[in-house]
């Protein structure tokens, strides 16, 4: 049955990504509402945006007026929030942004999922909820380690968490929270650290390494977050928490050493003051969602590198085009 689906954010990353591969394998209507900040793109969706079952809205997730109205017009069978200050650096120096996008945003949609009765809400939170692994342990987030958050964007997705299982237990709203690793692949706008270092290498610029780069994240191919997220907003009971990661870690370090030599780049790396909080290792246990769900990750980290890479090679101005956004340094 066709559906009509309220993607929020869906101009930047993930969202983007989520909105091609909803539009190519569901006959679905998309609504994407953006408020186009500085990460949000619209040439992200160019080879969509003329398509019939496609529409974009301007508009702050945050701005309760304003999402009522939509809501009021347009009958959503469910809601999928991607739309968040997502920068732990710009999180540090200014939180304002992210408390307001990431915990009062996310309050107003759930209100506005409550009082127009909408049959779904997902929530797309992350692994940074759960805080620091450290460097000597070999454990694993599960769904049911305690949420620790240690900077002010891992706190205020933490927040929204709260907020949507609150919700559901409250109001009994159908919600969904799933926690995802670092992405990785096309449209991530170049301040993350592949594409950023990409861009740099590039241009055989200084690579800036926080600490001793060893930090460890655990790192999946856009698309299977993607796929990840479809499903459980198809497949999942109401209330649940759902992992999603590859088992793919890798330092900071390692990263960096692969993207100089798929590049041939003369960039030197630099190892700078460590970041204030920097949590030394995330590691995801996706091992419910692959048990209950079916889903595990389709790509592996040694093939979609290289195309990732390709991509950004191949999409030069898009990355120029972003970098201008925020003074190209
Ligand atoms: N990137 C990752 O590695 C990663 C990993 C796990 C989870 N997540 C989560 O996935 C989601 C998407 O992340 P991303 O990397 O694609 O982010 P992004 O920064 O690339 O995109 C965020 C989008 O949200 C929009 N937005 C910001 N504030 C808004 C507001 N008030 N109203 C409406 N739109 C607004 C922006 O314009 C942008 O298009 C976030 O919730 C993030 O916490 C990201």
């Amino acid at each position: 049955m066709t559906k009509k689906i309220l993607v929020t954010g869906g101009a930047g990353f993930i969202g983007s990504n989520f909105v091609h591969h909803i539009l190519k394998n569901r006959d679905w209507e998309v609504v994407n509402l953006d408020l186009l900040t500085y990460a949000g793109n619209l040439a992200n969706l160019k080879d969509v945006e003329g398509l019939p079952n496609y529409k974009f809205v301007q508009g702050d997730i945050a701005d309760k007026e304003f999402v009522f109205d939509l809501f009021s017009r347009e009958k959503f069978d469910g809601v999928i929030n991607f739309a968040a200050e997502t920068h732990v650096d710009r999180s540090i120096e200014d939180s304002s942004p992210f408390i307001q996008t990431n915990i009062v945003g996310t309050h107003v949609l759930l209100e506005a999922t409550r009082k127009f009765e909408v049959p779904r809400y997902h929530q797309v939170s992350t692994d940074e909820v759960y805080g620091d692994l450290g460097d000597n342990s070999r454990d694993f987030f599960t769904e049911e380690t305690p949420l620790a958050p240690n900077c002010p964007y891992a706190a205020a997705k933490t927040s929204a968490d709260l907020l949507v299982k609150s919700w559901h237990e409250t109001y009994g709203i159908f919600a969904t929270i799933s926690r995802c690793s670092n992405n990785y692949g096309p449209y991530q706008f170049p301040e993350k650290l592949i594409p950023f270092f990409l861009f740099r290498a590039m241009k055989n610029e200084d690579l800036t390494l926080y600490g001793d780069g060893k930090n460890i994240r655990d790192w999946l191919y856009v698309l299977d977050h993607c796929e990840a997220i479809l499903n459980i907003f198809e497949n999942s009971p109401a209330g649940e928490v759902w992992n999603i990661g590859g088992h793919n870690e890798k330092t900071n370090l390692e990263i960096t050493n692969l993207i100089l030599k798929h590049t041939n780049s003369k960039s030197q790396i630099k190892f700078i003051e460590d970041r204030k909080a920097h949590d030394r290792r995330y590691a995801i246990d996706a091992s419910k969602i692959s048990r209950e769900l079916g889903w595990t990750p389709k790509h592996t980290f040694e093939e979609a590198l290289p195309l990732t890479i390709e991509w950004y090679l191949n999409n030069k101005d898009w990355v120029e085009s972003c970098r201008a956004k925020v003074g190209n340094s």
